[in-house]
């Protein structure tokens, strides 16, 4: 298939990308280079060894994206391209709103036009807000989030339900990410954040390269194993490979909308992962127990029951593997992708 990879020049993108070619199809990319960059871009055509157009867009400039679907011949979209930190969407709730739904709506509008009805969509756990039974069960409701970031993915599920019940010719599948973490095992491409990084594994792996000081662990006296948060990591090529099998399901079933949990379906606790990426750069990190960050909650996970059944995808890469490989990328590149 010709695949419009939305937001591809980012983290998840670039891997889905990988994953696309390798898998036999023809990608373009689109993306406005707020977040991600050319450099990434170029490295994806070197581990693939092919050409990838970069089609440098504000998605939400509506004549912009409808010569863009206009001009691709698309089969199907991958929808990445949108703002995804928490902290800043409770700063600027409305830069959020307006870029994320935006940017949704006027590619839908322009894709309606053009005959182009598959679509994924880059979702979230954190639509299943704090109250759902954990593991989490894509049936669960009501779908809610704590942070502007959060609901706008739980808008824009809601908008493609829509659009889906309107028009019964859209396919569409809805992946909610758990914790995306890793590179890919080339170490050409990985997650390089702007600024101090949010996540956790970015920030471990920036204290290996001596870019940050210490770890900082948030709390330690959390209802678990170790009194450290429990998270379900998800290795990033594991998750670019669950947006293959879900365009692969949503051609062949019939249309409508899907939603499927990616992620390892088990919980790994901050000190576990801290003591595993210790062992991929072997050595000990300067780490410290602080007070708890606001709205973590302690320990959730994801069943995936629904994805390895009906999607026939199941994570097989571990939480050494994804060390090693973030290691892999910190250590080639201990500044991320050169400055543009
Ligand atoms: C994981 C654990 C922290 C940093 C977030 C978003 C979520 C999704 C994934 C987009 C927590 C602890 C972290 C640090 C720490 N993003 N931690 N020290 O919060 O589970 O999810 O990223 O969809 O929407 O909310 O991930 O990596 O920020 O934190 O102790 O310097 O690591 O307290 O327990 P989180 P995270």
């Amino acid at each position: 298939m010709r695949v419009l990879v939305t937001g591809g020049a980012g983290y998840i993108g670039t891997h889905t990308a990988v994953s696309l070619i390798s898998a036999g199809h023809e990608v373009e990319i689109a993306d406005n280079l707020v977040n991600g960059k050319a450099e990434a871009v170029r490295r994806v055509e070197e581990i693939t060894d092919t050409s990838i157009p970069l089609h440098v867009v504000e998605l939400t400039d509506q004549e912009a994206t409808d010569d863009l679907v206009a001009q691709g011949s698309y089969d199907g979209v991958v929808h990445f391209a949108g703002l995804k930190a928490v902290g800043e969407s409770w700063r600027e709730p409305l830069a959020y709103y307006e870029n994320n739904i935006g940017c949704t709506t006027s590619l839908l509008g322009a894709l309606a036009r053009h005959d182009v009805k598959m679509f994924v969509f880059s979702s979230s756990a954190t639509v299943y807000g704090a109250n759902a039974p954990v593991p989490y069960q894509e049936d669960y409701e009501p779908l809610e989030a704590a942070s502007p970031y959060g609901q706008t993915k739980v808008m824009i599920e809601r908008i493609l339900r829509d659009v889906a019940q309107a028009d019964p010719t859209w396919r569409i599948a809805l992946l909610r990410y758990f914790n995306p973490v890793g590179a890919h095992p080339s170490g050409r491409i990985g997650e390089d954040p702007k600024g101090i990084p949010n996540n956790l594994l970015p920030f471990i792996a920036q204290v290996a390269v001596g870019r940050r000081e210490k770890l900082s662990i948030f709390g330690g006296d959390y209802p678990t194993a170790d009194g450290t948060c429990e998270r379900d990591y998800l290795h990033v090529d594991d998750l670019a490979e669950g947006h293959v099998a879900a365009l692969d399901a949503i051609a062949r079933r019939d249309p409508g909308v899907g939603a499927w949990n990616l992620g390892g379906g088990r919980g790994t606790s901050v000190l576990q992962m801290l003591r595993a990426f210790e062992r991929a750069a072997g050595r000990e990190l300067p780490h410290e127990i602080v007070e708890r960050r606001p709205g973590d909650l302690p320990a959730f996970w994801a069943d995936t029951t629904r994805a390895t059944e009906q999607l026939g995808w199941t994570a097989k890469r571990t939480i050494d593997d994804t060390c090693r490989d973030t290691w892999a990328w910190q250590s080639q590149n201990p500044q991320g992708y050169p400055e543009e």
